[in-house]
């Protein structure tokens, strides 16, 4: 299973990337972790240190290995490059072991994305998602920015499910629809929408309303639990073996992206 997590800025993408990541291999799934969001924290989220994170080199800044596999050293212009190149041992070279187990692999940024961009990180950057997602056999978590265009046609297709995470509030509902409507266009199936940091009964209705009236499929809620926020602020691991409410709904949420697939 492909897993996508998307949605607003700050609205919980990247705790719930990496709950899941962490569920899926809990329960006996061999698991990748990417991190896709040019503002790469999915390390933290699994436990990797700050001192840590700063060591690891994302993959579009590799200019090494942007040149061994393109042929052209990025920043260099007017160079022709090479479009197919072997990625398949770029996981095993450049993952890297988390605390809680889950390998993860930081692509970063990818400098002018817009269609048509190709550059020689993102050429490789988009031949490694694409072989990620079609070619690997174990469950892949990808934390995303807000859309999916960055992929780009001939990839997005392989994503088997997509989340959008949102937020009781009206910046990101109006988000989530945005991401929802593009991600469709784009040929994606299976997208569900994630109400998270849900306080009461208000928040849920809001959200439920919200995503009826736009047409879009909601997975589930997300209740705002105050040691998710607690152990992001102070860092460390939340702790899955003893959860709290909100861990909870996560887990039970990558139980049912488990059903939903079987
Ligand atoms: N269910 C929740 N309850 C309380 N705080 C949460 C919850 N989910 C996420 N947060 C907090 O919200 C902030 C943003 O989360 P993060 O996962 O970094 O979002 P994103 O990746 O979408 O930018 C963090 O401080 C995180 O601890
Ligand atoms: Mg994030």
């Amino acid at each position: 299973m492909k897993i996508a997590v998307s949605g607003k800025g700050g609205t919980g993408k990247t705790t719930i990337a990496a709950l899941l990541a962490r569920t899926f291999m809990q329960k006996g799934f061999k698991v990748l972790a990417i991190d896709a969001d040019p503002n790469t924290t999915l390390a933290f989220s699994l436990g990797i240190t700050p001192e840590e994170a700063d060591k690891i080199i994302p993959i579009s800044e590799n200019l090494n290995l942007i040149e061994e596999k393109t042929g052209v050293r990025p920043g260099s212009y007017g160079s022709l490059f090479r479009l197919s190149f072997r990625v398949d041992n770029i996981v095993q070279k450049f993952s890297v072991e988390s605390p809680v187990g889950v390998p993860l692999l930081i692509m970063g940024a990818v400098r002018s994305a817009g269609q048509g961009c190709m550059c020689p990180a993102n050429t490789l950057i988009r031949a490694l998602l694409r072989h990620l997602l079609t070619k690997r056999k174990e469950v892949v978590v990808v934390d995303m920015v807000a859309g999916v265009e960055h992929l780009g046609r001939g990839t997005v297709e392989h994503i088997d499910v997509m989340l959008i995470v949102c937020e009781p509030n009206l910046k990101s509902l109006e988000t989530a629809k945005r991401i929802f409507r593009l991600s469709s266009e784009m040929g994606l199936r299976n997208i569900f929408s994630i109400g998270n940091k849900v306080c009461d009964d208000f928040d849920e209705k809001r959200i439920k309303q919200y995503f009826k009236k736009n047409k879009i499929p909601l997975l589930g809620f997300i209740p705002y639990d105050e040691v998710i926020k607690r152990t992001d602020a102070t860092g460390g691991i939340v702790d899955i073996s003893n959860p709290t409410t909100g861990v909870k709904s996560i887990i039970r949420i990558g139980e049912r992206l488990l059903e939903k697939s079987r």
